[in-house]
């Protein structure tokens, strides 16, 4: 009796392990998608630094998936991320310099 309990418990600890590193890392993935390009300085455009890409990635990835899954910057055009994003950015404490960064991010700089 006592030595099955210990049998099992030594099957249950490195299953509950997995089981939590994977939640763990599928809730990593959820925050920054494949989609979500990492800015290199061949994204810098003359409007955009790399510094503002940066910034604009962090500020998406922290405040815009809040309330939905992040969208990819890839799902809107450049047009109608500059509409969503100042309307979306209302819902968040972003300052005006902030909501230029991201809309930088997501537009690849346009
Ligand atoms: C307070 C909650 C909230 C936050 C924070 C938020 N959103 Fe949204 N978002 C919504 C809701 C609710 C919708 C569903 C459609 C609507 O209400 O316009 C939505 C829809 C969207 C859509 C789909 C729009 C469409 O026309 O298909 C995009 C893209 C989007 N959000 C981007 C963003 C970005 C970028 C940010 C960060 C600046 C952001 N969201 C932050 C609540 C939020």
């Amino acid at each position: 009796m006592n030595k099955d309990f210990k049998i099992s418990k030594a099957f249950f600890i490195p299953i509950a392990i997995v089981l939590v590193a994977f939640s763990l890392s599928s809730c990593k993935k959820n925050l920054s998608s494949d989609s979500l390009y990492t800015p290199t300085a061949a994204d810098v455009t003359s409007t955009a630094t790399l510094a503002d890409l940066e910034a604009g990635r962090n500020l998406f990835i922290s405040k815009c998936g809040a309330c939905h899954s992040l969208y990819s910057p890839d799902s809107y055009s450049a047009a109608s991320w500059k509409s969503i994003v100042p309307n979306m950015a209302s819902r968040t404490n972003l300052t005006a310099a902030q909501i230029t960064q991201v809309t930088k991010y997501v537009t690849r700089g346009k």
